[in-house]
C-alpha cells in the first residue's frame, strides 16, 4: 500500500518540528520569517522554557513568538547565536539560496550573518538545479527602483516593484521591494558580490555569503537531511 500523500502544509509541519533538534537549550535561537518558519515558531512553544528567547527576522515572526510567550531580544543585543532557523524560496545543491519573498530579507540576512549555523527548513518544492526560477527579491531604496530595474534589464532580467494593495509594498524597514525574472543565476557568489554594489540597493535576496550549512526537506517520504 502507497504511504499517504502530505499536502505542501504538512510537510511545513514536518520539517518545523525537526528544526526543534537544532536549538541549543539554554540559547537565543535565530528566527526567519514565513509560513515554514510559522510551522517552527509554533513547536518552539513546546520548549520555551529551555531557551532564553530569539532574536527574529521581522516583524510578523516577533508579533507570533510573543504571542506563545516566547521572549524576544534585539539583534544589537546578542552578539552570536549557534543557530539561525529559517525557510527559503529556492535552495541548491550547494546550500545557496534565493530568499525574501515575504520581503523579509534584509532582517533575515543580518540575523543570518551572526549566526554560527544556518539550518533551511523548506518542502521539497524548494530545492533546484539551479537558483533564478523563482522571482528574486532585491529591497531597494525607493529612489532607486527605477535605475535598478534598467539594471537588471541590461542583464536579460525583468524587474518589477512589488504591491501591496494598489501601492508599492513597504518593507519593515522602510524600503520597497524589485523582483526580478527571467535571470540564470549560474554564480550565485558572484552574482550577490554584484547586485550589493549597485547604489540603492540595500539587500539581493541571493543568500550565498550567508547560505545554508544544513537543510531539512520535508518530502513523502519523511524529512530529508542535506548537509552542505
Ligand atoms: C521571507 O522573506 C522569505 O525569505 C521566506 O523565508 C521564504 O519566502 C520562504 O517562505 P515560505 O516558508 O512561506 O515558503
Amino acid at each position: 500500500m502507497n504511504a499517504p500523500t502530505l499536502s505542501q502544509d504538512e510537510l511545513k509541519t514536518l520539517v518545523g518540528q525537526a528544526a526543534l533538534k537544532y536549538v541549543v537549550p539554554g540559547e537565543v535561537v535565530g528566527v526567519g520569517t514565513g509560513s515554514t518558519v510559522n510551522k517552527f515558531i509554533d513547536a518552539l512553544a513546546s520548549m520555551k522554557d529551555h531557551i532564553k528567547g530569539a532574536v527574529s527576522s521581522s516583524e510578523a515572526s516577533t508579533q507570533r513568538l510573543k504571542a506563545l510567550g516566547i521572549t524576544v531580544f534585539e539583534a544589537a543585543d546578542v552578539p552570536e547565536l549557534s543557530v539561525y532557523i529559517d525557510g527559503a524560496d529556492e535552495i541548491d545543491h550547494q546550500g545557496h539560496m534565493v530568499k525574501g519573498g515575504g520581503a523579509a530579507l534584509t532582517r533575515e540576512k543580518i540575523v543570518a550573518a551572526q549566526s554560527k549555523r544556518f539550518v533551511c527548513i523548506a518542502d521539497e518544492s524548494k530545492l533546484v538545479e539551479h537558483l533564478g526560477a523563482f522571482p528574486l527579491p532585491v529591497e531597494v531604496i525607493p529612489m532607486a527602483t527605477e535605475r535598478v530595474i534598467r539594471q537588471f534589464s541590461a542583464m536579460g532580467g525583468s524587474a518589477k516593484v512589488r504591491q501591496k494593495d494598489g501601492q508599492p509594498l513597504v518593507t519593515d524597514n522602510g524600503q520597497h521591494i524589485v523582483d526580478v525574472t527571467g535571470l540564470k543565476i549560474a554564480d550565485p557568489l558572484a552574482f550577490e558580490n554584484q547586485v550589493s554594489q549597485w547604489p540603492g540597493v540595500v539587500t539581493v535576496g541571493v543568500f550565498a555569503h550567508q547560505k545554508a550549512q544544513v537543510c531539512l526537506l520535508g518530502t513523502g517520504s519523511g524529512v530529508r537531511v542535506l548537509e552542505f
